[in-house]
């Protein structure tokens, strides 16, 4: 029997002569791309034969040891290719030994990209996969249901199993579609048990949507879940904003109204139909095409979201009525996609800290990291911190309010053109410079600046920079006997600094910075800064060795600018890294990777959750992380910024 090697994986065998290299593939466990199931009609299981002798392996590899090259393979081979020994390994027969290359392209576990604030490297393997079958016609000898018939050619040509459910309402057109396709048809099977679409002829098109349900924000991202690209990022307000600004509010909302739940759960249902019709159409395309959906949000999101009653997460014991992942139809929740479409719910570690967390730790894998310490902030309306590696970790989550996001912030805006993101001020003549979203210069070279109000990124850094040129103090209290006409008293006679004048912006009036900001920015990062330091005590930690910055604005954040202001400890600012939504990113992945999906399982299980806002010493620790960066606590890897803070 000739001998055949494969080749990145080293899988070696002996196979029957006149296997095609396809079937040999299956047979010695690599996983070749084979949209058709080998009818040679989709060109994508290309695959180049290494000619020679190769000692290391005892075989002499060469072309005549494989059939002749069918016409079909010109159709999918250009000239290049077919001179570098590439056929489609469906085509191929084995006649002898052979060495064969499989490239990246044609893999059928792939290794993909996902390109966000940050590269992230995963295992192309969606719950939803298509699969091509031509099936002989039904016969007066041959007594099978056409559902059977499908299930009999899904098990010979791809080895799933019998045993696959068929979602009812697709059993209602099947014989009608079977017969005008003559028996050529291209199946949907979700998570290798349940069949939720069959089509005529050959079909790759397969779409997914993630979405990132955060209390302020959603954002959703439209992915192709053949090559694993995301095709289209979308975002809204969470329409739910109107009955609350936050998670408490809205379980007040539910609780307080007969309808409030109902009325919460069609606001966020409404919105994710939205999403899904906008981001559909920019590709000239329908909801409809969208086969699965995967959900991240916190913990009271989730609820509503899925019409979970959600007061008892409010109040102690903080319990959920649910945190195991969830896999629902999407008709059940009226998110109109497909309508066989599963919505896939990452599951919640404790109380607060919910799916997004999953998302977020499944992304960024800190469990995987052998030694050290490392710490992950995912920054929202709640703020929620792990830290830890892979012996032990921990999470906890904090009330931080909305201020970083830009909701109780005078002139606050979510990131969008036309907000602030960064900030400098002078600390000679106290004159600011800032870069607005949608412009590449800064003011003052910016002519026509058009300000309409700052972002989460612009408060940390105005906040930064406002400490750093000595406007405020370690206290937060503004200096008021600078000589600056931006350092003044606002309308309510409280100080503010005027960061731009009333002629750089579209609201035809002074944006400033005021005390309650940096007051409402200070309880923030008070409360990240306590979280941690919590954490870092419970596993017996002095230092941190890397600090994971991310949320919806993560990936613009300064890292020096957060360090300043205390929003986490002290850490070397190389080992400081805004990666953006990670939440986000963990979603995506879950809904590429059901590999993933085992993964947040088990972690939702192992990472231990810690409450520490009922710490005796808690007040008081907070109280002491007011100040800039802290009270007491030591910033060596900052200290020569801190040491010219305030000096002209
Ligand atoms: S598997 Fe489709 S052409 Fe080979």
């Amino acid at each position: 029997m000739p001998t055949v090697i494969f080749q990145p994986s080293g899988r070696r065998g002996l196979v029957d002569e006149g296997t095609n290299l396809l079937d040999a593939a299956r047979q010695l466990g690599v996983d070749i791309e084979s949209v058709c199931g080998g009818v040679k009609v989709c060109g994508k299981c290309k695959i180049k034969i290494e000619t020679g002798f190769f000692e290391k392996f005892g075989i002499d590899s060469r072309l005549s040891n494989l059939s002749a090259f069918l016409p079909d393979e010109t159709d999918y081979l250009n000239e290049e290719e077919i001179a570098d020994n590439y056929r489609l390994s469906c085509c191929a027969e084995v006649l002898g030994d052979l060495l064969v290359f499989v490239p990246e392209e044609s893999r059928g576990a792939k290794q993909v990209v996902l390109e966000t604030g940050k590269e992230r490297v995963f295992n192309l393997n969606p719950a939803v996969r298509k699969y091509y079958i031509e099936m002989q016609a039904a016969t007066l000898e041959d007594h099978r249901s056409d559902a059977e018939r499908i299930k009999d050619a899904l098990n010979a040509k791809y080895g799933l199993p019998r045993e696959l459910n068929f979602d009812y309402p697709i059993l209602r057109d099947l014989p009608t579609i079977v017969r005008e396709a003559h028996w050529k048809v291209t199946v949907t099977v979700w998570n290798r048990q349940e069949i939720i679409l069959v089509e005529p002829g050959l079909v790759q098109r397969s779409l997914g949507l993630a979405v990132d349900v955060g209390t302020t924000t959603v954002a959703a991202y439209l992915c192709d879940l053949h090559t694993g690209q995301v095709l289209v990022v979308d975002s809204m307000m969470n329409p739910q904003v109107r009955y609350g600004e936050d998670v408490l509010s809205r379980i007040t909302y539910a609780m307080m109204n007969d309808d409030g739940l109902e009325k919460m759960h069609a606001a966020i249902i409404d919105g994710i139909n939205t999403l899904a019709r906008r981001m559909t159409e920019k590709l000239d395309l329908t909801p409809e095409l969208i086969l699965e959906v995967t959900l991240v949000f916190n913990t009271v999101m989730q609820h509503i979201a899925l019409g979970i009653e959600p007061s008892h997460i409010g109040r102690s014991p903080f319990t959920a009525g649910t945190k195991e992942a969830q896999n629902i139809k999407a008709r059940d929740l009226g998110i109109k996609v497909w309508k066989a479409a599963n919505v896939h719910t990452l599951p919640v570690e404790a109380g607060f800290v919910g799916p997004d967390n999953v998302g977020v730790l499944i992304a960024e894998e800190p469990y995987k990291e052998p030694e050290k310490m490392r710490m992950v902030i995912d920054i929202g309306t709640n703020g929620e911190i792990d830290i830890g590696n892979a012996k032990r970790l921990l999470c906890t989550s904090c009330a931080t309010g909305p201020a970083l996001e830009g909701a109780q912030i005078k002139f606050g805006m979510r990131a969008a053109p036309g907000a602030i993101e960064k900030v400098r001020v002078d600390p000679e003549t106290l004159e600011a410079s800032y870069k607005i979203i949608g412009r590449d210069e800064w003011y003052p070279e910016l002519k026509k600046a058009d300000v309409k109000g700052i972002c989460g990124s612009g408060i940390i850094d105005v906040v930064a920079e406002l400490f750093k040129s000595g406007i405020i103090q370690k206290s937060g209290r503004f200096n008021m006997k600078l000589d600056s006409p931006r350092v003044r008293k606002g309308e309510d006679g409280r100080p503010e600094y005027v960061l731009a004048w009333a002629d750089e912006t579209s609201i035809g009036k002074d944006i400033a910075f005021t005390q309650g900001d940096v007051r409402a920015v200070q309880l923030a990062k008070s409360a990240l800064y306590v979280g941690s330091r919590y954490l870092m005590e419970k596993l017996g930690a002095q230092n941190l060795d890397s600090v994971t910055l991310a949320g919806a604005f993560g990936s613009y954040i300064d890292k020096e600018s957060a360090m300043l202001i205390g929003m986490f400890p002290d850490c070397d600012l190389d080992n400081v890294l805004a990666v953006g939504n990670a939440a986000g990113d963990g979603d995506k992945l879950a809904l590429l990777d059901v590999g993933k999906r085992e993964e947040a399982a088990r972690i939702a299980r192992e990472v231990e959750f810690v409450e520490t806002a009922i710490e005796p010493d808690f007040q008081e620790r907070f109280a002491a992380a007011m100040a800039f960066p802290h009270s007491t606590d030591k910033f060596p890897h900052i200290e020569h910024i801190l040491a010219k803070v305030g000096k002209k």
